[in-house]
């Protein structure tokens, strides 16, 4: 039978299938799945391919190791605070808040000894590493070597001037002792659950469809603020706060491959290869800043991959191809 009368029979059975479940959004028959898709779950953290070592910025030089966090007393009194501050501000200062490009992380008071915590979920071998792989050559063919890993670290202490002065340090509710030590738990599973990061969010358009949602530090903020409403934290409903997105626009994404099909299949490993060698050379601020110029390469090209749970995905891209975003969610608790 030809690709067209299967694709033709195909449209066939969905159109029937919808039309007996209209609600239905699941094709069952293809690898696509429910748009967006969950984050991919691990039972452990992977090890980091020794290839992949942080620049000058190691992960998390003063945090408590896991499960070294001290606990508090079930009736002690926690304050809870939202924290952002600008991305990479240690060198451009406040120049990135310009574009609402925000950090995001929590910070603990505890009332009784007066302690301060700051947690927060980043890149291990930084942003760059996590949106790009490395162009490996290895025998005269290329490898996509990926590292883009990221965890939460935790430390002790606020630093009051980085969140405050071109940021945020807002008090959003006041938790338990017994909230706060389960909530710790929760942060340990959840470190091993989670342990790849993801930078873009692709949708079809302003307002539309989500293909892909993002898996940064704004991500584990939110999934963190869920965690401690279910463990009973209330949250102060007058606090508004806005979280910032790098949106690709794109028409559904298709599947290319995976992180071993792909080297057998040359011709999509070449597009590959030179699509990422585009942006080898340059740095992650270069790109973000000025990923409006790109325009004119997403106008040529139309074209954009992402890797997301391990698997490449083309996008044809569609106007405004690339936004930065800044929008509004609500703390949980809200009816
Ligand atoms: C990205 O990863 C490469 C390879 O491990 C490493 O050499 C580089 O320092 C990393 N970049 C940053 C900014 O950490
Ligand atoms: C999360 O995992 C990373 C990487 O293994 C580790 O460095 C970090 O301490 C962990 N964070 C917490 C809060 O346990
Ligand atoms: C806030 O931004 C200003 C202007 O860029 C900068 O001079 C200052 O160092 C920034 N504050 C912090 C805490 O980095
Ligand atoms: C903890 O934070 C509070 C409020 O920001 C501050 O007043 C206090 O000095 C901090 N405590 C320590 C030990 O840093
Ligand atoms: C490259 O070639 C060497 C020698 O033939 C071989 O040992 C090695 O496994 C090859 N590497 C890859 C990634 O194929
Ligand atoms: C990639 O796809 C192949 C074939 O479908 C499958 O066997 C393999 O487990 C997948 N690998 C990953 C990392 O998803
Ligand atoms: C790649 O192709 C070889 C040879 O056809 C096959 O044995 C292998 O299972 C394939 N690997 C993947 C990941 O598809
Ligand atoms: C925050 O988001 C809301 C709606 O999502 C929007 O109306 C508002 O302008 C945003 N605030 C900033 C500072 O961008």
């Amino acid at each position: 039978m030809s690709r067209h009368l299967l694709l033709l029979l195909l449209l066939f059975v969905l159109s029937v299938l919808c039309s007996v479940l209209p609600s239905a959004e699941t094709t069952d028959t293809t690898p696509a799945p429910m748009w967006p898709p969950h984050q991919r779950t691990y039972d452990h953290r992977p090890t980091s391919d020794p290839y992949c070592a942080a620049g000058i910025y190691p992960f998390c030089p003063t945090g408590l190791p896991p499960g070294r966090v001290p606990k508090v007393k079930q009736t002690d009194t926690l304050y809870v605070y939202a924290m952002k501050a600008p991305v990479w501000e240690f060198k451009f200062g406040d120049l990135l808040k310009k574009f609402d490009i925000m950090h995001d992380a929590i910070g603990f008071h505890h009332v009784e000894s007066g302690l301060n915590i700051t947690m927060e979920w980043y890149e291990l071998f930084q942003l760059f590493n996590c949106t790009f792989p490395h162009l490996r050559k290895e025998n005269n063919s290329y490898e996509l070597q990926w590292c883009n890993q990221g965890a939460a670290c935790l430390y002790m202490g606020i630093d009051e001037k980085h969140w405050r002065q071109n940021g945020t340090l807002v008090k959003i509710s006041q938790i338990s002792g017994d909230i706060f030590n389960n909530f710790i738990t929760w942060s340990l599973s959840d470190n091993s659950t989670y342990p790849f990061y993801e930078t873009w969010t692709v949708m079809a358009g302003p307002g539309k469809t989500v293909w892909f949602n993002p898996f940064d530090c704004a991500s584990w903020v939110l999934r963190a603020f869920d965690a401690m409403h279910d463990l009973g934290a209330e949250f102060d409903q007058k606090v508004h706060l806005n979280y910032t997105k790098v949106v690709l626009y794109s028409q559904q994404p298709t599947l290319i491959g995976n992180s071993s099909t792909i080297y057998n299949d040359s011709k999509t490993l070449d597009t590959l290869v030179s699509f990422y060698n585009y942006f080898q050379k340059r740095s992650m601020a270069d790109i973000v800043l000025h990923m409006l110029e790109y325009a004119a390469w997403f106008e040529l090209h139309k074209k954009f991959y992402i890797f997301y749970n391990e698997q490449y995905w083309e996008l044809d891209m569609v106007k405004p191809y690339f936004q930065l975003t800044y929008d509004e969610v609500p703390l949980p608790g809200k009816h």
